[in-house]
């Protein structure tokens, strides 16, 4: 080997590896909503983004995804529209599909696992695992609901986390740390159907015995992938497999009457478990595309990578590469990008509670503006921890980066290009060192941008190729054709040609992020579609090559647009509000806050010497008050309730720091504490037994 020099082994290598099949999955959403920017952000975005650039470098790979039909999501749905689980998924199936297309999320295919075919595939997967004895068969006590007549399932179930303490975890699984669980784990279990304590009752069950799997797992993800899985991804594996009571066995069946009928005798009137046979929805997937090769992307040398959310960890990471392992034809998952989760102006996105932006709401209310969010939800990307959406970063990644940046440096380039040669390019005199140095970062962008995407650093990848536009814009404000024009035409021409290909390259830089734009981008510009590997800058677009007349790539979103969507928000806040206040008679909890906030509060103990009312007002009492620090005064709105003798002495909880405030003229130092008493009647928050003023409530 001495003779072959590295460089000829790593080219070696890149060509072999290229030509492995790629099959790249998203997480099947379950077809029980519209799509909002939570599912965008977690993992569509992030997979479209890698495909779209594998296919730029030619790389040959399959983009599968679809709705995932069956669960408990799906019943509960059906119960709380009052249709059937069909008629929910029918409904959504469509509406998501559409969602997707209408964002440029480019899958090869977008399936169902209602069809015939993912049934069929889902069953006879089973049977495999079957007859090889890869079940144990185990009657076990599980939770049933008298009321309803029904064992429950999964989110029919809902109780405390054994591990975390969340208070709504499922049968199956807890949301906020993502471990597995079985319902009997629960604490305080309650049904999610009656609300009751349900009962228990013997019911017979197919178990994979995780158990069994543990030290393949642990080779497989601990030592085969230290290196190249994301730490949050990672180290939640690794806190599983290394946990004292290790993984359980987990039936992959249940007592359910939607889903993939159980195929073997002894099992009337039980479905696969929704986690058996969702993801083996995307080996149906690639059946139905790839009729006659869908094995390639599966078996052999394939590169199997599934983009997640962070609460679908366990199932992509443990238990259906148990299930793959334990079939024994399929390749496991090489690597599980999982994203974190995006919430919304501070808040967790919820469909139940409409917090959201769902994106046919959106393209409403932003028409042909997809790439802008697509862009906004790529910068905020929550890659390594969770991360906030919030509409004024929206419109100042549209205003100041896209609109003043991307936008603003091609559209230069472009119209003076129309007014100094009519859309013609002009090609180069002669070079610069200035010019050499745009076009040297020309040269390594897309190489570089595509490093950062193979490495599912996405947010990283975006900003390298906003710096080519940034780079762009420095070039023209230094060189200046615009007063160059009327000294020098042959070194402006060479300006505008640099200008131009560093536009030209953005139209192909752009298009994993942008495509819509980079169509437009392409079209304006007279382009073809191309392969990274054939793009030489400097011939990008050769002397004499026509272009046609620009328009505007993105332009300004104004303060109205912004504020009509925080509007909206807030509405549904107060309707939301108002739900629990009719329902519980007390306004809702607020949101969360902070022990440093809390911190902020100046509360003290203090006693009223001296009150008198604030003449011309019924409401408004004049008080002094004894802080234990200084007497000072506070207008206080308590005068419907009490005359002013009758409080004299009376110990009150103040908020001391609050900023002084004049009413009614005078000078009002702080807030005193008061609730109601069931009559409406004001009340004081003081404290129970006498205490020095002064004394702070913390
Ligand atoms: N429907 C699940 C969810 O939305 C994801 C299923 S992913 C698959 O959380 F692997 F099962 F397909
Ligand atoms: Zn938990």
């Amino acid at each position: 080997m001495s003779f072959v020099n590295r460089k000829f082994v790593s080219q070696i290598y890149i060509i072999l590896t290229t030509l492995k099949p790629i099959l790249v999955t998203a997480a099947l959403p379950y077809a029980n909503g519209p799509v909002h920017i939570g599912h965008l952000a977690g993992c569509y975005i992030p997979a479209d983004v890698f495909v779209r650039y594998k296919r730029l470098i030619g790389e040959d790979v399959k983009f599968i995804c679809g709705s995932d039909e069956h669960g408990v999501p799906i019943t509960l749905k059906a119960k709380a529209e009052g249709i059937t689980p069909q008629q929910v998924v029918d409904k959504y199936h469509g509406m998501m599909k559409q969602s997707f297309a209408d964002f440029g999320i480019s899958f090869d295919i977008y399936s169902r696992t209602s069809s015939t075919l993912h049934h069929q595939t889902a069953a006879d997967f089973f049977k495999v695992l079957y007859e090889k004895g890869a079940f144990t068969e185990k009657t076990t006590l599980q939770f049933y609901d008298k009321q309803a007549g029904q064992f429950l399932a999964d989110r029919y179930i809902e109780g405390t986390c054994p591990k975390c303490g969340n208070e709504r975890a499922y049968g199956d699984q807890c949301e906020s740390c993502g471990t597995s669980l079985n319902p009997t784990d629960l604490i305080n279990p309650k049904s999610k159907l009656s609300g009751n304590t349900p009962i228990q009752k013997e019911t017979k069950h197919w178990f994979l015995p995780l158990n069994d799997y543990t030290s393949w797992l642990k080779h497989y993800i601990l030592e085969g992938h230290k290196d190249d899985w994301k730490p949050n991804v990672y180290g939640q594996c690794k806190s599983w497999l290394e946990a004292g009571d290790g993984l359980q066995p987990r039936a992959m069946t249940r007592d359910l009457d939607w889903g993939v009928p159980v195929p073997v005798a002894g099992a009337e009137g039980k479905v696969l478990y929704v986690w058996f046979d969702a993801p083996i929805g995307y080996i149906s997937a690639t059946k139905e595309l790839l009729p006659d090769s869908w094995e390639r992307y599966w078996k052999g040398d394939a590169r199997l990578i599934h983009f997640i959310g962070k609460d679908n960890i366990v199932f992509h990471c443990i238990i259906f590469p148990s299930i793959l392992h334990a079939h024994g034809d399929y390749v496991v998952p090489e690597n599980v990008p999982a994203n974190e989760f995006l919430n919304l102006e501070g808040d967790k996105i919820s469909t139940s509670r409409n917090w959201a932006v769902w994106l046919h709401e959106y393209l409403n209310d932003f028409p042909n503006k997809q790439d802008v969010l697509r862009y906004a939800l790529i910068a905020t990307a929550p890659e390594t921890k969770d991360n906030d959406f919030t509409w004024k970063d929206f419109q100042a990644r549209n205003n100041n980066e896209l609109v003043a940046v991307l936008g603003n440096f091609v559209n230069r380039t472009l119209v003076l290009a129309g007014n100094y040669y009519n859309h013609v390019t002009p090609g180069i005199t002669h070079l610069h060192d200035s010019d050499r140095e745009l076009l040297g970062i020309l040269k390594h962008s897309l190489h570089q941008i595509g490093e950062s995407i193979s490495k599912y650093r996405l947010r990283e990848a975006l900003a390298l190729m906003m710096d080519v536009a940034r780079a762009g814009n420095k070039y023209l404000a230094d060189h200046e054709p615009w007063k160059l024009v009327k000294s020098d035409a042959a070194r402006t021409q060479t300006v505008m040609q640099v200008a131009l290909e560093a536009t030209a390259l953005l139209a192909y830089a752009m298009e994993p992020f942008l495509p819509h734009t980079a169509a437009k981008l392409r079209s304006m510009m007279n382009l073809t579609e191309a392969s990274w590997h054939h793009i030489k800058v400097c011939d990008l677009v050769p002397a004499g090559h026509a272009m046609n007349a620009p328009s505007l790539l993105f332009d300004k979103i104004e303060d109205e647009a912004i504020q009509k969507q925080i509007d909206r928000l807030q509405a549904t806040k107060a309707a939301q509000q108002a739900l629990t206040e009719a329902a519980t008679g007390h306004t809702a909890l607020k949101a969360e806050t902070t022990f440093d906030d809390f911190s902020k509060m100046d509360i003290r103990i203090g006693t009223i010497l001296e009150a008198e009312r604030v003449p011309k007002t019924d409401k408004l009492l004049k008080l002094l008050i004894d802080t234990g620090i200084d007497k000072r005064t506070v207008v206080s709105g308590i005068a419907g309730s009490f005359s002013p003798e009758e409080i004299i002495g009376q110990q009150v909880t103040l908020l001391a720091n609050l900023a002084p405030r004049k009413i009614k003229g005078i000078e009002s130092q702080g807030m005193i504490l008061m609730t109601e008493d069931a009559n409406g009647k004001l009340v004081f928050v003081s404290p129970s037994e006498y205490v020095p003023n002064g004394k702070d409530v913390r």
